[in-house]
């Protein structure tokens, strides 16, 4: 099929100013739109930049807007995504662009490590691996699924108007670890997002649920956090 890419353009280096730029290409429409990205970037203009990987929806790292909506580009089929022949492709909104669709990572990433993203137990587990029940391993199970895209930080009005909010994908680290039965640090981690830049910047507005790749119920998960945080309980 023909399709017309908009696809949001900008270096800094030498546009004062985003803009688009607009390339006919012809595809098969089973194709992803990071398939339609490669064939600008490999035929037509080989000065586009977007950040891809394993184009398999597994290491997240080409987040973007899509129509309006953040997504992965290799998780999303050509003939779903295009409008009356064309498809309109930015980079997430509320990090810095450094070039075309590449966004610096580094705040989102800071917002992660802040978070204590790792298992802290100071017990020896001696010859063997720390057991834990299934349902205690159940109870964590969807927030383990995170790739860290940030389709989901980036979608979230709050985020956008506060980037300092540490924002959904932190939250979903964080649950992943409060929730664990083997670690020992939720206290720390529910003090840190007890703050004025953590939970309670959320106003459940949903997005953040709407925009993950990896169906993750991140909205209970952060409601989830603001209870424990209320009531001082891991349930
Ligand atoms: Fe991406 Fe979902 Fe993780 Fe957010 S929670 S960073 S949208 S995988
Ligand atoms: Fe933002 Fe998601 Fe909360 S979109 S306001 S983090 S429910
Ligand atoms: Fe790895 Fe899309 S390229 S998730």
């Amino acid at each position: 099929m023909k399709v017309h890419l908009k696809i949001k353009r900008f270096d800094p280096e030498k546009d004062k100013k985003p803009y688009w730029g607009e390339y006919d290409i012809e595809i098969e429409e089973t194709d992803r739109v990071l398939d339609a990205l490669q064939a600008v970037k490999w035929e037509i203009d080989g000065t586009l930049n977007f950040r891809r990987s394993c184009a398999h929806g597994i290491c997240g790292s080409d987040a973007m807007r899509i129509n309006g909506r953040n997504a992965l580009a290799c998780k999303v089929l050509v003939k779903d995504a295009v409008q009356n022949s064309v498809i309109t492709i930015e980079p997430v909104i509320g990090l810095r662009i450094l070039k075309d669709l590449i966004v610096d990572m580094e705040p989102f990433f800071a917002q992660y490590r802040a978070v204590m993203p790792y298992l802290v137990n100071g017990t020896d587990p001696g010859q063997r691996e720390r057991l834990q029940s299934q349902e205690d391993r159940a109870r964590y199970d969807d927030t383990t699924k995170c790739i860290l895209c940030a389709a989901c930080t980036t979608s979230c009005p709050s985020f956008w108007a506060r980037g300092d909010y540490v924002g959904p994908a932190a939250i979903v680290q964080a649950h992943r670890f409060i929730f664990d039965s083997r670690d020992e640090a939720a206290e720390d981690r529910l003090q840190i997002l007890g703050d004025a830049n953590g939970v309670w910047r959320c106003r459940t507005i949903f997005n953040c649920t709407e925009a993950c790749p990896r169906g993750i119920e991140i909205t209970k998960a952060i409601g989830e956090v603001k209870k424990a945080l209320v009531t001082g309980k891991l349930e």
